[in-house]
């Protein structure tokens, strides 16, 4: 079993649409996968065609201690989802004290998915308490990069917050997967050469392309390979699905 966090706390480069079209990607391979939608926006549910305020949801698991299980709905076959819950953004603002606070959801998870192939976490566009959970609660960390400038500033922060969990003896070997390419622009070709640079042999071989049916499919709460299964956008998820099992990378 893989558990893996989708993660980058900069918006909108792809977290959730890489988290919904790999894990059903993976699926369609054959694997079971749960994903758990922890962000308080819930689009991870809605891209599935759930309603993320539904309860119980993550955020009894992280705020009452509801078990994991309680909370687990299968959304196709093979597939399951935690949703986020309507109150999932309290726990960032919430003093709770005492020093559990960033492993509630490791502790929740523990020996909980032992028949799972992959758990897969769609993390906010935040670094706060949410996302150390998230990371206390893997060992392996999935980094979309859009390719604009500004994604490389973000990404030495983050790989600045590894270290720190590395200091506290918690290793999370980080992969990296171009997303929103546009082939026709000099830029993302640059930035995806800089990560290739720093970060030889994780970037995942695929690049997620730019295309329209991506964005439209959660509107319909539909994955890619349910709204056009023959696009570009199918082809991608499923390459980068087998990227991962077979460790390809560029
Ligand atoms: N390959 C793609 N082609 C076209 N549109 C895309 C692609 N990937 C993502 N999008 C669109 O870009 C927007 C941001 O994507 P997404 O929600 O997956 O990013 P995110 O990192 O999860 O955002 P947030 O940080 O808000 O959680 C969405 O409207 C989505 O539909
Ligand atoms: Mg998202």
């Amino acid at each position: 079993m893989r558990t893996i966090a989708i993660i980058n706390q900069k918006g909108g480069v792809g977290k959730t649409t890489t988290t919904a079209n790999l894990a059903h990607a993976l699926v369609l391979n054959q694997h079971k996968v749960t994903v758990i939608d922890l962000d308080p926006q819930g689009h991870l549910s809605t891209s599935l065609g759930i309603d993320y305020l539904q309860q119980p949801g993550l955020d009894s698991v992280l705020l009452h201690e509801t078990p994991i299980e309680d909370c687990i709905k299968q959304v196709r076959p093979g597939l399951s989802l935690v949703p986020s819950g309507s109150q999932l953004g309290d726990l960032e603002n919430m003093a709770m004290r005492g020093v559990k606070r960033g492993t509630r959801l490791r502790d929740a998870m523990a020996d909980k998915f032992q028949d799972q192939d992959y758990v897969l976490i769609d993390c906010p566009p935040a670094s706060g308490l949410l996302v150390v959970n998230a990371l206390f609660s893997t060992h392996e960390a999935l980094i979309p990069i859009a390719g604009d400038y500004l994604s490389l500033q973000g990404l030495s922060y983050l790989i600045g917050t590894f270290k720190n969990f590395e200091k506290l003896g918690h290793k999370i070997n980080e992969l990296f997967v171009m997303t929103r390419y546009n082939t026709r622009r000099r830029l993302p070709q640059q930035v995806m050469e800089t990560v290739k640079q720093y970060f030889p042999k994780r970037v995942l071989a695929t690049r997620i392309r730019e295309a329209a049916a991506l964005a439209e499919c959660p509107g319909f709460g539909k994955t890619i390979f349910e709204y056009r299964k023959k696009s570009n956008g199918a082809y991608d998820y499923q390459s980068l699905a087998l990227d991962l099992a077979n460790g390809r990378m560029m």
